[in-house]
């Protein structure tokens, strides 16, 4: 079935049955490869793309039901986006794998609060299971990206040496 759907601001037509997973349209139809699959359950993070703004997981959206609902996969950043910026600065992959949906995840997060404390970053990045640990340098470059010092992340305690008797 036709399907036109918004990608990164462009009208892209797509053959594709309704029920397909956005995953696979935005990766097979489109070659838009950013986009990842981890679990397919929804339960990963690393399929992660914008629909209007929301942060969706593609791999259990159904084409058929974006409609005319604008698509932003990590292509569609440019490269250029403040967390992009502050993802280089801060070293935050490792593998990589999980990223461009930990940055789409922490996208959305910016534009709806653009400010966020160490609770609300913990709640939006819930969902977003990175194998590596990346998870201190997310946070600080979460933080960076909005314009708070690397100084309010939140760090472990280190240990304190026991006292000699
Ligand atoms: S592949 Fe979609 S959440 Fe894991
Ligand atoms: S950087 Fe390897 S899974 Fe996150």
């Amino acid at each position: 079935m036709a399907l036109t759907l918004d990608v990164n601001g462009q009208a892209r037509n797509v053959n594709a049955a309704p029920d397909t997973p956005l995953l696979w349209v935005i990766r097979d139809e489109l070659g838009l490869t950013g986009t990842k699959y981890g679990c397919g359950i929804a339960a990963c993070g690393a399929c992660t793309v914008l629909i209007d703004g929301q942060a969706m997981r593609s791999c259990q959206t159904p084409a058929g039901a974006v409609g005319a609902a604008k698509i932003t996969t990590i292509e569609g950043l440019g490269g250029t986006h403040p967390l992009q910026q502050a993802w280089v600065k801060n070293d935050v992959p490792q593998c990589g794998y999980c990223q461009s949906g930990q940055i789409m995840g922490a996208a959305a997060l910016l534009a709806q609060n653009p400010r966020p404390d160490d609770a609300a970053i913990s709640a939006a990045m819930d969902g977003h299971i990175c194998r590596c640990g990346a998870y201190q340098r997310i946070r600080a470059a979460i933080k960076e990206a909005a314009g708070m010092s690397a100084a309010t992340v939140a760090e472990p305690a280190l240990p304190v040496p026991a006292p000699k008797a």
